[in-house]
């Protein structure tokens, strides 16, 4: 399904860039040019960013990460 129209950047182009190493909406919009345009596409983005980040790696009581949104600067490893 197209979360971003604009970019043509669907949920599994958002999957498949967590599994990369996205963590950011700032990396998804540096790599992929989600929410760069209109807009429009950000609040859903962030949901589908959030969902793969945490099929990704479930938080545990041994392993919590806090995801700011901001990104680290470092998209990809
Ligand atoms: S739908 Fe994503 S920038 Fe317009």
């Amino acid at each position: 399904m197209y979360v971003c129209l604009c970019k043509a950047v669907t949920d599994k182009d958002i999957q498949r860039a967590v599994q990369a190493g996205a963590s950011s909406m700032r990396c998804l919009r540096q790599e992929h040019g989600v929410a760069s345009q209109c807009g429009r596409c950000a609040g859903h983005a962030k949901e589908v960013l959030d969902d793969a980040l945490q099929q990704q790696a479930p938080v545990t009581e041994a392993t919590v990460t806090v995801v700011t949104g901001t990104g680290s600067g470092v998209c990809y490893p």
